[in-house]
């Protein structure tokens, strides 16, 4: 027996013919007469309709039958306007293959609870198109950075030193020794890239986030590229050329995913580069003029960025902030010593999704810096190495994927494009 795909049936070219489809009730509703089950797979739903005097055996069944029972129905496929998605089977057998009884989730749940029957909630429609688009966002970043030439490699997650900041460093128990959990590959990452040029890696970033915000989680999926030779032009153009093909994959492989959490697909067509770029002076000043006064040296929060997207109508970049605030490899300007040559790329209502730099390839200015950070360099001193052997011009980015799956699918928080998210307070399930 063959089981074509719900996606499959509502194109109709099997109208008229017997059909046999596997999957799991979604809805269910019955009168005297007749009794309707919506079946859901992994690619739609469709109606399925039992009618009790042609069979009463699969009426009962039907009706009372549980949500997200697994079920093999076999029937005539048939169009009907009535039915959404303009096709229905009126069944002739239905088999439980796998019965379910009290399915906890119903309408109007909390966003708690939710979270609590997470394993449970992935099977809704929105999550099922999340989980979708999300494969389709990783497949295009892994697409296109291939095709630029980068190699992916794997960085380890056990580490002796964050480059990131210390307050959110997840410290653990590693035999008889301290270490923290990988924040970034950014001290791997310099040394892949003096034996491969361009590198890359798609990997999980730990972050001891204490506060709790929209776009914070405390593990995440973190999209890191550094090159050798590339200069901070190159690098914002390597941005804005990854966010597009990001947009266009997703428009081309996900329509109906998109369509299905109510977003459209143009609307991604149309993000193309360039982006616009301004200074980080010239978004305070921007801020001011919304009556947003940030001290000069303050890092933009979420508030602020999203502040800083209203004036446009696609993603920007904003360069050279105080260097204050800067990580200890973030080059200095060599045109003003105040800034850094780094570069942030914010989406519209999201803020922050990449950070990036040219990276400071002096040995001496680089040990300063870390000492300043607070990080004994001989605890890294395999990273610093980069810069004793064969030094060149070069920089890098990290992308928080989720942050980028969350803008596309235009939810307003993290939580909802992780499969399951992990916050301070939540890690299970
Ligand atoms: O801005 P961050 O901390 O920069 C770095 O880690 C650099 N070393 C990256 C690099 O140059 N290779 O983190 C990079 C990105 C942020 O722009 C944001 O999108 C995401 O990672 N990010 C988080 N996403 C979810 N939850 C968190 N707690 C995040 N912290 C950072
Ligand atoms: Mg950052």
């Amino acid at each position: 027996m063959k089981f074509p795909q719900i996606r499959e049936l509502l194109t109709g070219k099997q109208a008229g013919k017997k059909v046999a489809l596997r999957g799991w009730v979604a809805r269910k509703r019955s009168s005297k007469k007749m009794a309707f089950l919506t079946i859901r797979d992994s690619t739609d739903r469709i109606q399925v309709s039992i009618n009790r005097k042609k069979n009463e055996e699969n009426y009962n069944i039907a009706d009372g039958i549980g949500y997200e029972s697994a079920v093999l129905i076999e029937g005539i496929l048939a169009k009907d306007d009535r039915a959404p998605g303009g096709y229905e089977i009126k069944a002739e057998k239905i088999e439980v293959i796998g019965p379910s009884e009290n399915f906890p989730i119903s309408k109007d749940q909390s966003q708690e609870f939710l979270l609590d029957v997470r394993h449970l909630a992935l099977r809704s429609q929105r999550l099922t198109a999340m989980l979708k688009i999300r494969s389709s966002v990783f497949e295009a970043i892994h697409t296109y950075l291939r095709k630029e030439g980068y190699t992916e490699v794997q960085p380890p997650m056990f580490t002796t030193a964050g480059s990131e900041g210390g307050s959110t460093l997840f410290e653990l128990k590693y035999f008889d020794k301290k270490v923290f959990l990988s924040q970034s590959w950014q001290f791997y990452a310099e040394n892949f890239i003096y034996a491969l040029e361009k590198a890359y890696t798609i990997a999980p970033s730990f972050r001891a986030e204490k506060s709790k915000t929209a776009r914070h989680v405390t593990e995440y999926w973190h999209a890191e590229v550094e090159a050798t030779w590339m200069d901070f032009e190159g690098l914002q153009e390597l941005m804005e050329n990854l966010v597009t093909a990001i947009c266009k994959n997703v428009a081309k492989k996900n329509t109906h995913e998109l369509k299905a959490i109510g977003r459209n697909p143009k609307d991604l067509l149309k993000i193309k580069p360039p982006f616009p770029r301004i200074t980080y002076s010239e978004a305070l000043e921007m801020l001011k003029k919304q009556e947003i006064e940030i001290p000069y040296g303050s890092d933009l929060g979420s508030r602020e960025e999203r502040a800083i997207g209203k004036y446009f109508d696609k993603p920007v970049i904003v360069t050279r902030y105080p260097r204050e605030i800067m990580a200890f490899y973030k080059k200095v300007d060599p045109e003003n010593p105040k800034v850094c040559l780094n570069a942030n790329l914010l989406l519209p209502e999201v803020g922050e999704v990449i950070d990036g730099s040219e990276r400071e390839s002096d040995l001496n200015k680089i040990i300063e810096s870390l000492k300043h950070e607070g990080i004994p360099p001989e605890e890294v001193d395999f990273y610093l190495d980069t810069r004793r052997y064969g030094s060149v011009q070069h920089s890098g980015f990290g992308m928080g994927v989720a942050r980028i799956i969350m803008w596309i699918c235009g939810f307003d928080t993290i939580k909802d494009v992780i499969a399951f998210p992990r916050t301070m307070t939540r890690v299970k399930p």
